[in-house]
């Protein structure tokens, strides 16, 4: 048993055709390969909700700011067709760069305000790739529902931004993030870990989750991320990139918690960049 794999807009439209006539609801899981059970939670949830469910793999140029990084990137697409088999995905859309990208393409979807700051103010660039390729996809597919992991939370609300400000018609549905036992969130990047950083990796989600808990009982903002991020640094950690607690809407940085908020990291560990978020309400709320 295979999965069925479409290279071109034009071959994955015909199957697409079918499945309308059928009158099929589609769901869409867009991914860049290097499957892990992050993803195939996506799946299985993208499975008990729409009838056909089409699961995309493009490793995008576009949203990597370094060619090095764009050329360690994991491309592991037999492995990955493979673990779809048993879960019941009815499609890999696995186009090549020319079919996504033709000689000559010009344009450029940018979302301002919710990606302006965290990863973006980092990785220049990288949120208006993602938002070309989702809404490439999108497109492509023509799909009722989009799957996103929460692990990705500006991403998230990028893509759900997007999809509201153009109208386009698909429901964006969020799937909470997987973690090992050890709480560390599952990444395509974690494979890079050595056995030692591997060993303190786990200390990002646990300082994120003891923040996460004392600002929820009114510990003062600064002073908390402050004593947050020197944890982090204590724990092994090179570098804090960043440790926000923003609204969680339009992830600007706040100091109130009157609404939901998300508590957002990046940290380099060596020479690997980790990313985590959890949300964040004060005791008693109901949000
Ligand atoms: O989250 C990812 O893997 C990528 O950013 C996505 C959404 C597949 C777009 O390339």
């Amino acid at each position: 048993m295979s999965v069925p794999i479409a290279r071109t807009v034009a071959g994955l439209r015909q199957i697409l055709a079918g499945w309308r006539r059928n009158g099929a609801s589609v769901a869409v899981v867009p991914t860049m390969g290097a499957l892990h059970e992050g993803h195939l939670s996506l799946v299985r949830a993208a499975l008990q909700t729409a009838d056909r469910v089409i699961v995309t793999l493009f490793v995008n140029p576009k949203q990597f700011n370094s060619a090095a990084d764009l050329a360690a990137y994991p491309r592991t697409e037999n492995e990955d067709a493979a673990k779809l088999v048993p879960l019941g995905a009815h499609l890999l859309y696995a186009p090549h760069g020319e079919e996504m990208y033709p000689a000559g393409f010009a344009t450029t979807v940018s979302v301002s305000g919710v990606s302006e700051g965290l990863c973006g103010a980092f990785r220049p660039g990288h949120f208006e790739g993602v938002a070309t390729v989702v809404a490439k996809l999108f497109l492509q597919t023509g799909a009722d529902f989009g799957f996103f992991g929460e692990k990705d939370f500006q991403q998230l609300q990028l893509v759900r931004r997007m999809v509201r400000d153009l109208d386009i018609p698909i429901t964006v549905v969020a799937c909470p993030t997987v973690r090992e036992a050890d709480g560390l969130a599952l990444s395509s990047r974690n494979v890079r870990l050595s056995p030692a950083e591997r060993a303190v990796a786990p200390k990002l989600p646990s300082v994120l989750s003891e923040t996460a808990e004392l600002l929820a009982r009114g510990s003062p903002v600064l002073s908390t991320l402050a004593a947050a991020r020197e944890a982090i640094l204590a724990a092994g950690y090179r570098e804090v990139e960043y440790l926000e607690l923003c609204d969680e809407a339009e992830l600007r940085p706040t100091t109130l918690l009157e609404r939901p908020a998300r508590l957002l990291v990046a940290a380099w560990l060596g020479g690997t960049r980790l990313i985590d978020n959890v949300a964040v309400s004060p005791v008693g709320s109901t949000d």
